[in-house]
């Protein structure tokens, strides 16, 4: 797990440091337990313009409505929520925390939500790939790293999108391990978050087709 650096704008958001100083996964889950009934009203004022961001940059790049989406930490269903008014119905949620996932099932808009970590290679079946695959929030400080992303990759349909949210800082760690796949980047955006302390990056990864030699 990479830790995040002590900061200003980390300071005035108590619920950011304090997720992102996490030492390990199982204390990751707790604290997202904890926070589920208070998230959404938490990080209202810094978040809430993202998921509908994603939504749209989606309906951009794939307009069919019935594919097949995967929401890897899903949290409460903000990204859900989002989609679902874009008229995505084909939603699948993981999270980590149960308490975040029961939020996120009173949205009704997931057709399956599961408690998981993304960080075990046997999370889903083998036979089970998805066209778009979401984790908004997810690649961060003590968070999703390296594993959850090839592992996320393996589950991704040849041509599917993998849309990711990555703050700036964060985006230097991943770097290496995003260049490493075979996909091409076919969206980028840069918003100013935490009072513009920091540059939150939207992207898109389209997987390239696999030859067999
Ligand atoms: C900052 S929240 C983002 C939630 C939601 N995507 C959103 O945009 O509001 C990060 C979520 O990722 C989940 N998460 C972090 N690491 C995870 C892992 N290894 N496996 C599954 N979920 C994970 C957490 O439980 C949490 O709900």
């Amino acid at each position: 797990m990479v830790k995040e650096q002590s900061n200003d704008f980390l300071e005035e958001r108590a619920w950011l440091s304090s997720i992102c100083d996490s030492q390990s996964t199982e204390e990751l889950k707790n604290k997202y337990d904890n926070w589920a009934n208070n998230y959404d009203t938490d990080v209202q004022k810094d978040w809430s313009f993202m998921p509908s961001a994603i939504a749209k940059t989606l309906s951009q790049l794939l307009p069919d409505k019935q594919c097949s989406i995967l929401d890897a930490g899903a949290g409460t269903g903000l990204v859900g929520e989002a989609l679902a008014k874009e008229g995505y119905t084909n939603l699948t949620a993981v999270d980590l925390s149960e308490q975040m996932l029961a939020i996120a099932k009173e949205k009704q808009v997931y057709q399956s939500l599961h408690q998981g970590n993304l960080e075990d290679s046997d999370i889903f079946s083998n036979s089970e790939k998805f066209d778009v695959i979401i984790t908004a929030g997810v690649f961060a400080y003590a968070h999703a790293g390296e594993k959850v992303l090839n592992n996320l990759f393996s589950v991704l349909k040849e041509e599917g999108i993998f849309l990711l949210t990555i703050r700036e800082d964060y985006r230097q760690e991943m770097q290496t391990a995003l260049e490493q796949l075979s996909w091409q980047l076919v969206s980028e955006e840069a918003f100013p978050i935490y009072n513009e302390a920091k540059l939150m990056y939207l992207l898109a990864l389209k997987k390239a087709i696999i030859i067999n030699s």
